[in-house]
């Protein structure tokens, strides 16, 4: 009694004794999330971004088409079955920034990869409306014109490296020769292609 006497009339030590309680509650939620192995650890086969796939990425980003689309099926019964299996933490483990997204102007993209055909994402991205007609998404006709030169793609894989990512010597020093000529086009639809389809189910 005596003890609770004491902090409670002492505003600075009930402060820190406050902020000691929190951080538990907050050290008990957040800890074990390292130690989870299931999000932490890849799922089986999933492998980082091959160079052009990543120059793809990184126009993904740039064009702001994770503004409009997100990456991230809930599982939840008609998500599962409009898009294909949920998403889960393993998927994501070499993604730096993830494109999760909050805001779904258009549908999810997380399975969007082998959906469609080469061909189609092509047409679609040149103009929407060549293959959906009542499509309200903007089109990006200059990643046909644009040629990627891969003069920084090494370096962009020497820092997600640095953060974890196992790129290998031999990828990095093969970087530039993989995405040198390549139209931005092509790189965004090489990404486009390979997203979600390790855990892709019949639909
Ligand atoms: C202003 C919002 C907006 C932006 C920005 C946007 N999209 Fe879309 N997207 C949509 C809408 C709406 C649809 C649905 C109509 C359609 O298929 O065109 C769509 C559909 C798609 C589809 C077909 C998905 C499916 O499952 O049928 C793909 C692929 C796609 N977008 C890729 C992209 C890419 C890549 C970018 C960036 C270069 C992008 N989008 C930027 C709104 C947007």
């Amino acid at each position: 009694m005596k003890n609770h006497d004491i902090v409670e009339k002492n505003v600075g030590l009930m402060v820190v004794l406050i902020l000691v309680a929190i951080s538990f509650g907050g050290l008990v939620e957040i800890v074990p999330q390292f130690f989870i192995k299931e999000t932490t650890e890849p799922v089986e086969g999933l492998k980082p971004w091959a160079a052009v796939e990543l120059e793809g990425r990184d126009i993904y980003i740039r064009e702001g088409c994770h503004v409009c689309h997100t990456q991230m099926v809930r599982p939840l019964r008609a998500e599962v079955e409009r898009y294909g299996h949920y998403s889960v933490a393993g998927e994501f483990v070499y993604e730096h920034p993830f494109l999760w997204g909050s805001k779904r102007t258009g549908p999810d993209l997380a399975r969007v990869g082998g959906r469609y055909s080469d061909a189609w994402h092509k047409a679609h991205l040149f103009d929407p409306r060549n293959v959906v007609p009542e499509s309200n998404m903007p089109a990006f006709p200059w990643l046909f014109d644009n040629i990627l030169d891969g003069k920084d793609t090494a370096a962009k894989m020497s820092a997600l490296r640095a953060v974890g990512v196992p790129y290998t010597d031999e990828d990095i020093a093969g970087a530039e020769e993989a995405v040198k000529g390549v139209s931005e086009v092509d790189a965004l639809v090489a990404y486009l292609q390979q997203l979600g389809v390790l855990l892709q189910q019949k639909r």
